[in-house]
């Protein structure tokens, strides 16, 4: 009897279109619910902290230069890319990243520990000029992010919207941001944001299983 039923879907492909597209709908929602419900409950581990405002702005040049376009901020856990790039990436590291920096493309190198790799003084020339330090680079330059000064009221009103998003900034960081950016230019707080990456967010050890190798 019931073969019957299984039989009139088999012989005609719309109904076994509509019956395969309620499905895959079914077992869509199955896998990407627990997601929506996880993310809403994960929390900073301790040693990840939201942006302090001059690493926050220099983020927010981070995304409007669009490096994400050839940088990603995700190690993946496999053994050729945690012996170069160090301990892969874990989710709680990203909980202050709005919109995250994950990325997909790579024509440069990831970014997610690039923190302390170089000095100061090597990021300012190779953001002025990539060829200066790496003569093979077809790395853009963005030598005018020296030039432009950064806009204190700005980064408050920033600072406030997250809070209301969650980030846990307190009235005296919001009151003391102007002073953290007074004077700065966009390329040092791009240097600032570049220089903590990894740094200021780092994993906790103790989350993450050990065996997957790699740990710096
Ligand atoms: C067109 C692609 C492209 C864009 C856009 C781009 N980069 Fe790069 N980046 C590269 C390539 C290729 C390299 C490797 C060669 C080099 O070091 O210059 C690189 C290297 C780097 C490095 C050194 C990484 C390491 O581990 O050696 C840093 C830091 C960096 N880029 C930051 C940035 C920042 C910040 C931006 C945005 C302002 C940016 N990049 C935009 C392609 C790009």
């Amino acid at each position: 009897m019931a073969y019957k039923h299984f039989e009139a879907i088999e012989k005609h492909a719309g109904l076994l279109g509509i019956g395969i597209a309620i499905m895959v709908s079914l077992g869509g929602l199955a896998e990407i619910t627990p997601l929506f419900v996880e993310a809403h409950s994960l929390k900073a581990p301790p040693g990840v902290h939201p942006y302090d405002p001059l690493r926050l702005a220099g983020k927010d040049v981070y995304v409007r230069e669009g490096c994400y376009l050839c940088h990603s901020q995700m190690i993946r856990a496999l053994r050729f890319e945690t012996q170069r790039y160090g301990h892969y990436s874990v989710a709680s590291e990203s909980v202050y990243d709005r919109p995250f920096q994950w990325g997909s493309k790579r024509t440069g190198p990831d970014l997610a520990r690039v923190g302390g790799k170089y000095s100061d003084d090597w990021q300012r020339m190779h953001l002025m000029n990539p060829r200066q330090v790496v003569p093979q680079s077809n790395m853009p330059g963005y030598p005018w992010l020296a030039g432009k000064k950064l806009d204190a009221a700005d980064i408050q009103a920033r600072m406030r919207v997250l809070r209301k998003l969650g980030d846990p900034y307190s009235d005296a960081d919001i009151a003391a941001a102007p002073a953290a950016v007074e004077g700065k230019t966009e390329m040092e707080a791009l240097i600032a944001y570049l220089q903590g990456l990894g740094i200021r967010n780092e994993a906790d050890p103790a989350a993450a299983p050990a065996s997957a190798g790699g740990a710096p």
